[in-house]
C-alpha cells in the first residue's frame, strides 16, 4: 500500500510571509489567511509593518495599534511601526527604562535611525521573528501561525533580503548575528513560507515576476505560492462574443459594457498563463468579487481559497 503524505499548505507553516506591490491585496490575502489558520484551530499572530493598518478594518474589528491586541478568538494583531519595535528591541537589550531614554530619545539618535531605514526595518522584522519562535511557559509555541503583511514591494525584495545583507556588511557583532539567524529563519522552509499576491494587469504581473527572481535567486528564498486577485471569469464564447457585437441598438451600449468584461476576463487569462511560466508557480486565483462595501463576508470568502493554498 502507498501511503502518500499530503501536500503541506501555508497554513502547516509556522511563518506566512504576504508580499507584492501596494494595493494589489496583500493585507486582503494576509486576513484571509488569519481566518483560515484559526478555523483550523491555530492561535493565530497577524502583523503588518509600517503601512496604514488594514486587516482589523477588514476584519470588522477595532483597531490594535503598535502592541499586540486580540481581534478575535485566536486571532491577535499588531502594527508594528518602527519606533515602538526599535523601543522594544533596545528595552530587551538596554533592560533598563532611563538608558533606553536617554539613547533613543536623543534627538541625534532619532534623526540616525531615520536616516537608516533599513535599520528601523531589520529591528521590525526582528520582533515578527521573536514572535514566530516565542514559547509560553510549558514550552508551547505562543503562536502556531503568524502572518506578515510585509511593506509594499516598491523596493524590491528588499525587506526580506535584508537580514542578508546586514549580516555580511555590518562589523561582527551581537547585530550581525541576530542578522544572520534571521536570514537563516526566512530561508528554512519547514518554519517559514513566501505568499506573493498580484492583479492580473502587465505592471503588477512584471514585478511580481522580477520579484520572484530576486527573491528565490537573490536572497534564496523561494516562493511557495501566488495568489492571483481580482480575477475576472470569462462568462461567454467566442461565437456568443460575435453576436454581443453585433447587437442592435437599444442593446449596443449593454453588448458594448459586457464585451469590455469579457476582454477584461480574457487579459485575466493571459496574465495567469504568463505568471505560471514566468514563475513556475500555479496561481491561486481569487476572482473580482462585486460588492458596493469590501469587508469580512468577502474576506471570509477569501479565506476559502487561500486555505487550500
Ligand atoms: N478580490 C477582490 N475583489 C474586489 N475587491 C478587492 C479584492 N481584493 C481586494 N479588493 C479591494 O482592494 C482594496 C485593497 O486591498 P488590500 O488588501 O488593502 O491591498 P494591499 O494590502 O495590497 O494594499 C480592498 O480594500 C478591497 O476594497
Ligand atoms: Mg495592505
Amino acid at each position: 500500500m502507498v501511503v502518500m503524505a499530503a501536500m503541506p499548505t501555508l497554513l502547516d507553516r509556522r511563518l506566512v510571509v504576504v508580499t507584492g506591490k501596494g494595493g494589489v491585496g496583500k493585507s486582503t490575502v494576509a486576513a484571509a489567511l488569519a481566518l483560515a489558520g484559526a478555523r483550523q484551530g491555530k492561535r493565530v499572530l497577524v502583523a503588518e509593518v509600517n503601512a496604514k493598518e488594514r486587516v482589523s478594518a477588514l476584519l470588522e474589528r477595532r483597531a490594535v495599534g503598535s502592541q499586540i491586541g486580540r481581534l478575535e478568538d485566536l486571532i491577535d494583531a499588531v502594527d508594528v511601526e518602527p519606533r515602538a519595535a526599535m523601543r522594544e528591541y533596545a528595552l530587551m537589550i538596554l533592560k533598563f527604562k532611563a538608558i533606553y531614554n536617554a539613547v533613543f530619545e536623543n534627538r541625534l539618535v532619532r534623526t540616525f535611525l531615520r536616516a537608516v531605514p533599513s535599520l528601523a526595518h531589520l529591528v521590525m522584522l526582528g520582533k515578527i521573528l521573536f514572535h514566530v519562535a516565542e514559547q509560553l511557559p510549558d514550552g508551547r509555541p505562543r503562536y502556531d501561525l503568524v502572518v506578515l503583511d510585509a511593506p509594499a514591494s516598491g523596493h524590491g525584495s528588499m525587506f526580506l533580503r535584508l537580514p542578508q545583507v546586514l549580516a555580511t556588511s555590518l562589523p561582527p557583532g551581537p547585530l550581525a548575528r541576530e542578522a544572520r539567524q534571521m536570514h537563516q529563519t526566512l530561508v528554512d522552509p519547514r518554519t517559514t513560507t513566501v505568499a506573493l499576491v498580484t492583479l492580473p494587469e502587465s505592471m503588477p504581473v512584471n514585478e511580481t515576476i522580477e520579484l520572484n527572481r530576486e527573491l528565490r535567486d537573490v536572497a534564496g528564498i523561494r516562493p511557495a505560492a501566488l495568489f492571483l486577485n481580482g480575477y475576472l471569469q470569462a462568462r461567454f464564447s467566442a461565437s456568443e462574443h460575435e453576436r454581443l457585437a453585433t447587437a442592435p441598438e437599444p442593446l449596443r451600449p449593454l453588448a458594448q459594457t459586457v464585451l469590455t468584461r469579457e476582454a477584461r476576463a480574457g487579459r485575466s487569462e493571459r496574465w495567469a498563463r504568463r505568471l505560471a511560466v514566468d514563475t513556475e508557480l500555479s496561481p491561486n486565483i481569487i476572482p473580482f468579487l462585486f460588492t458596493r462595501r469590501f469587508g469580512r463576508a468577502q474576506v471570509e470568502q477569501v479565506s476559502r481559497i487561500v486555505e487550500s493554498a
